[in-house]
This record gives structure tokens, sequence and C-alpha cells, in this order.
């Protein structure tokens, strides 16, 4: 199996990933029904997010905490809903990659995804 190498790669994982969510029972329902997702826009600044991490391409120039709260103040996101989420990441990441970028980006998700629930849950105790 290869590295993550081109931004088709960052695409092939951003795509797979999202295609597994949608059809999740855990944790679809927030981006199907609470969000209602337009994919047209999430998938290609999903792009930029990863690349911006992974291959330091600044593309991204978001914020990836706050689109957060919204979602959280009207359903909460919990601790084991990321946990989900990293769970089905990291096996998208290793069912189709393999090496240092792809270990990388299963090492970000994994600080990133702890980071977000620790913020949702204090958010949700300030409401
Ligand atoms: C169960 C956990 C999660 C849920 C339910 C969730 C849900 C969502 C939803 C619904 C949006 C889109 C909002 C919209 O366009 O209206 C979004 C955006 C986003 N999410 Fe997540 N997310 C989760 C975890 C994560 C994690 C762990 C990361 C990072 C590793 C992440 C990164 C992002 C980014 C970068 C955006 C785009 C933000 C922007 O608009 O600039 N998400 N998420």
């Amino acid at each position: 199996m290869k590295d993550l190498e081109t931004r088709a790669d960052i695409e092939l994982l951003v795509n797979t990933f999202y295609g597994k969510i949608q059809k999740d029972e855990t944790i679809g329902y927030f981006f199907n029904d609470v969000a209602q997702v337009d994919w047209n826009i999430h998938l290609p600044k999903m792009y930029q997010f990863w690349e911006t991490l992974l291959f330091g391409k600044v593309s991204y120039k978001g914020n990836p905490m706050s689109a957060h709260f919204p979602v959280n103040a009207k359903v909460a996101i919990e601790k084991h809903h990321f946990q989900h989420w990293l769970q089905l990441w990291t096996e998208t990441v290793e069912e189709l990659f393999a090496g240092e970028i792809a270990e990388m980006a299963v090492y970000k998700a994994r600080n990133i995804s702890q980071l977000m629930a620790h913020k949702m849950a204090v958010a949700k105790k300030l409401e």
C-alpha cells in the first residue's frame, strides 16, 4: 500500500470517509439531519483542511472548532460520538494508505477530536 501523497489521495480518503459517515447509524444523523450538510460545499472544504494539515499547503482558512458549536447546541455531540468518528477515520485511512503521512492523518485527527470533544462538553455545561 502506498502513503498519502497527492491531492487525489486526499480526495479519495475524504470521499470514502464521508461516504461511510452519510450511512452511519451512530453519527450520520448529525450531518444528514441536524446540520443538513451541503456535501458540495463540505467535501471541498475538507480536502482543503486535510491538505493544509498533512501537506502544509495552506488552502483551508476556516476555524474547525467553531463550525461544531451550533450543531452541538442543537444536539450534543458527545465523547462516544467523537470516539466513533475517530474509529471510522482510522479504519478508512488504514484501509487505503500506509506510511508516515497516513500515520500523521490518524495522529492529528485523534488530537483534534479529543480537543473538540472536550470543548463541546464544556459548551454544554455553560448552556
Ligand atoms: C462526531 C464528531 C463530529 C461531528 C458530528 C461533526 C459534524 C460536522 C458538521 C455537521 C459540519 C458542517 C457544518 C456545515 O457545513 O453546516 C462539520 C464541519 C467540519 N468539521 Fe466536523 N464533526 C465531527 C468531528 C470532526 C473532527 C474530529 C474534525 C477534525 C479532525 C472535524 C473537522 C471539521 C471541519 C474542518 C469542518 C469545516 C469547518 C468550516 O466550515 O470551516 N470534524 N463537522
